[in-house]
């Protein structure tokens, strides 16, 4: 059984790469970017000649945006576009480590010597229908003027990491980060007056360190974590992650009094009480985004991303050596994965509810089932050099850029499509 995550090892560690030469190198490249994405952009929307341009972008054509009504909103609706297999994708990756900078040092498994570069060549096909590739000029567009950001543990990171490289194809972001510290990063996108930003808060409620040196966590499961909630107000979107961390040691607390311990040895204490940790935790999450006075944005839960740890435990040898994803029918969620997975949908069901009594939509980034079938994707040894102190752990949790997280922005655009179609529609009708 694994129980403890990777990060409380490494995960928080500013990559040791000094900034100052990437960031020169950054400044150039930007520039070259900026001035090839403007061109390309603009001809992408003048030229219809040049819509098969040569990033060779998927039918989504950018102009659809524009003219969302024209989707055929019935297929949108019916596809269920979270159930489906990998499927080869010879085109892929859209960016390696040397065309985009912002890969975290340990998901950069080339550089660190990843021998296998197969896990990068796949695309997710829902059963029902067809998942374009993340179309970067498409969804800065969409983002136009508007902010996103990321909360919760460091997947969130790892998420929105990808998605800079997937936009670096249109324009890189610049860092307006008001400290320096990569677990609290603010990027904007000039061009676009886009702005994304993560929060660092791996239990998503008030928690902390019983003591410095101590790897046991107090977990207040009905209190506010207010290093990010008195943020978020100013967001468009807001999407919420959390899991794994839900699996080390912990005491819970509820109304000031400990209700449950995991991995820890306090007598007279119900041992574990994970479950419903779990499931307040979510809870008090919804509710400090909706007892927000002025927060109008969109709440995305990004649903709970297994960990791949075989032949053994995460800390006795336990690592993820295959190189292929599984097919649906070889494996399935189970155990902790399983129950975590379900009180996240249920407790999403609450909060939607919840929300739309105060006009605050809530949607499902449900990637558990497509991630589960990556094994593949993680970094294993090849986070870090292998003379560097952390060998002790393999990374079966975070993954690998590029990689199979890059989906996730495939996913995040197709919804946030969907919800444009959506608004036009109704709004149609209101005409
Ligand atoms: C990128 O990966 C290659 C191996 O594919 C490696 O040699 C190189 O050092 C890496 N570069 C960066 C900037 O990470
Ligand atoms: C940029 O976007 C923000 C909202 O994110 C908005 O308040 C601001 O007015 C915008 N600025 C410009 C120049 O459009
Ligand atoms: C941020 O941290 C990096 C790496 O530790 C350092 O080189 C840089 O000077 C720091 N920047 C600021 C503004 O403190
Ligand atoms: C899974 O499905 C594939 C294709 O439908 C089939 O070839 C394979 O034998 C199945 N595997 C198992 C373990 O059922
Ligand atoms: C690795 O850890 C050991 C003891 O914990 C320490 O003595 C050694 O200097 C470390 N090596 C590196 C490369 O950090």
């Amino acid at each position: 059984m694994k129980f403890l995550h990777f990060e409380l090892v490494c995960g928080n560690i500013t990559p040791k790469q000094t900034l100052s030469k990437v960031t020169i190198l950054t400044c150039i490249i930007l520039l070259i970017f900026t001035v090839t994405a403007t061109l390309s952009y603009s001809l992408f929307i003048y030229s219809p000649l040049l819509k098969i341009n040569k990033y060779k972008l998927p039918s989504t054509a950018f102009d659809d945006v524009k003219e969302p009504e024209s989707l055929p909103s019935t297929s949108v609706k019916k596809c269920d576009i979270f159930s489906g297999e990998w499927v080869p994708n010879p085109e892929a990756p859209y960016y390696t480590n040397t065309t985009c900078w912002a890969i975290h040092e340990h998901q950069n498994c080339m550089k660190h010597g990843r021998p296998d570069s197969q896990f990068m060549k796949w695309r997710w096909k829902p059963n029902e229908c067809d998942l374009p590739m993340f179309n970067p000029f498409q969804f800065l567009e969409i983002m136009r003027g508007k902010s996103m950001a990321f909360v919760g543990d460091s997947l969130a990171r790892n998420h929105m990491q990808s998605m800079i490289c997937l936009l670096s194809r249109v324009e890189w972001p610049i860092d307006v980060s008001n400290i320096n510290d990569s677990s609290f990063k603010r990027w904007k996108y000039s061009s676009y007056n886009f702005t994304m930003a993560n929060y660092w808060t791996p239990h998503l409620v008030r928690a902390k360190k019983v003591d410095s040196n101590s790897v046991l966590f107090n977990v207040y499961i009905d209190e506010f974590d207010e290093t990010w909630t008195t943020h978020i107000e100013e967001f468009d979107y807001v999407i919420i992650n959390g899991g794994q961390w839900f699996l080390g040691p912990i005491v819970f607390y509820e109304k000031q009094k400990v209700v449950g311990c995991q991995y820890c040895d306090l007598e007279d204490v119900a041992h574990s009480n994970l479950y419903h940790g779990y499931r307040k935790v979510f809870r008090t999450t919804f509710t400090s985004i909706t007892s927000l006075e002025s927060f109008k944005g969109t709440t995305f839960l990004r649903t709970f991303s297994p960990s791949h740890f075989e032949n053994g435990l995460w800390n006795k040898g336990g690592n993820c050596v295959r190189t292929k994803p599984f097919r649906s029918n070889e494996t399935r969620l189970e155990g902790y994965d399983l129950e975590l997975h379900k009180i996240q949908l249920e407790e999403f069901e609450v909060a939607k509810k919840e929300g739309m009594k105060k006009g605050l939509k809530f949607m499902l980034l449900d990637t558990t089932q497509a991630m589960l079938l990556r094994p593949d994707g993680h970094p294993n040894r090849y986070g870090y050099w292998p003379n560097e102190n952390m060998t002790l752990y393999n990374d079966c949790v975070h993954w690998c850029l590029p990689g199979p997280i890059d989906s996730w922005s495939d996913f995040l655009l197709e919804m946030l499509k969907m919800e444009t179609v959506r608004s036009t529609s109704k709004n149609m009708l209101h005409l």
